[in-house]
């Protein structure tokens, strides 16, 4: 390959610049992963209808959100642990979706603090939360997020237990291994001296940054998943959602929504917006793929709530599916992650690239001029 062309390429240079146990985490789903496989595919049965002779001379990707102007229908996900893969993943990642004119979303278990995300961009990005046991914990992060003028508070809800994934058990992620294994692990890693001098050396100090002096023992990764497990609270429940309400004023998201009900729920509760999502595919596997359950759940909430959806989008051509059933904007996981692990904020600028060309083309041969006139009547039934 000399020069990625898309998404799915990044993904093979992330593969190649990665130890596996760090590919394989961020690549990997839950279980037999058929959830996972279940987003990509059921967004690939759906065919777009081309459509001729509109005049398309003008395209317009914008979309306002909660009172922003966005450039493009995408915002970048929270992804815990996104700085083990590039240094400093996320303060890379923020600047390149700022120069992208997208909203960066910093995870609760980013590796770089809300402080220096901050200092790496010059507009607002998103925070998101998890709950922690430790009320006082997440009292301060939020009051934190509120002095960075973060744009949003994403609290996601879908990680009461954590997901259990195969590949990370068999490669040894968070796992006690003998001394054979151990060697393996070691081997591949020391495979991997690109990697090791960018994260290992440039990227220090490689904890949980919005976290510090929280996590005790955060000497390894498996000392981070191990006390990630233990340090959320699973006993989470709407009464819970309207006590972040009353400490958050600006934009609160509910990400992690699956179900009519709850998605009405959540916007009672007083969100402005909600995340169709099942955590890519890492939580429960057996759960509905996000793209079939998008239609009725915009349907229930109507326009009382912002509908952002996630789950393997991968191109333009994807973007353009979900806003037809009825997404207001995407989030992207994956897609950003291996732009930065293959390139650094490069990568990730090359990723929305990349993206935005492929949506203006899909919008221009189906006819449509602005985001806003995309919905069902674009899909070939
Ligand atoms: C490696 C990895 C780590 C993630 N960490 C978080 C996290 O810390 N918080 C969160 O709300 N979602 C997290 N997610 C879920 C993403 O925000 C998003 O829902 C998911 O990646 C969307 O699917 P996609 O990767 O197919 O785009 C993570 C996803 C991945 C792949």
């Amino acid at each position: 390959m000399l020069a990625p062309a898309s998404v799915l390429d990044y993904r093979e240079l992330a593969r190649r610049r990665l130890p596996r146990v760090m590919f394989d985490y961020v690549d990997g789903g839950a279980f037999e992963e058929a959830t996972l496989n279940a987003n990509r595919n059921d967004l690939q049965r759906l065919a777009l209808k081309q459509k001729v002779l509109r005049d398309v001379s003008h395209i317009d990707t914008s979309v306002a959100l909660f009172g922003q102007r966005m450039e493009l229908p995408l915002i970048l996900a929270p992804v815990g642990f996104a700085g083990m893969m590039a240094r400093r993943a996320e303060a890379q990642a923020a600047r390149a979706a700022e120069k992208a004119g997208i909203p960066f979303t910093l995870s609760t278990v980013g590796i770089c603090p809300i402080e220096e995300v901050r200092r790496a961009t010059s507009r607002p990005f998103w925070f998101q939360l998890y709950m922690m046991r430790d009320r006082g914990v997440v009292r301060e992060i939020i009051a934190r997020a509120a002095a960075a003028n973060c744009g949003a508070l994403v609290f996601t809800v879908d990680l009461p237990v954590l997901g259990t994934r195969y590949r990370d058990i068999r490669n040894g992620f968070g796992v006690q291994l003998s001394s054979i294994a151990r060697m393996r692990l070691g081997w591949n890693v020391a495979r991997h001296p690109a990697w090791i001098y960018d994260v290992g050396v440039k990227g220090r100090p490689l904890t949980f940054g919005n976290l510090a002096g929280v996590v005790k023992d955060a000497t390894s990764l498996g000392a981070l998943l191990a006390w990630t497990t233990t340090a959320l609270d699973p006993s989470v429940t709407w009464k819970d959602l309207e006590w972040v309400r009353g400490l958050w004023k600006g934009p609160l998201i509910i990400k992690g929504v699956l179900d009519e009900d709850d998605a009405r729920e959540a916007a009672a509760a007083g969100a402005e917006g909600i995340v169709v999502s099942n955590h890519g595919g890492r939580q429960l596997d057996a759960a509905r793929s996000t793209i079939s359950v998008l239609p009725k759940i915009a349907e229930a909430v109507g326009s009382k709530v912002t509908v952002l959806m996630d789950g393997g989008i991968r191109s333009g051509q994807d973007v353009t599916r979900a806003l037809a059933l009825g997404a207001d904007a995407c989030m992207i996981g994956r897609a950003w992650v291996y732009g930065v692990a293959a390139k650094g904020e490069a990568g990730v600028a090359g990723v929305l690239n990349t993206m935005k060309r492929e949506l203006r083309t899909s919008m221009a041969l189906i006819g449509k001029t602005r985001v806003e006139d995309i919905d069902a009547s674009v899909l070939q039934h």
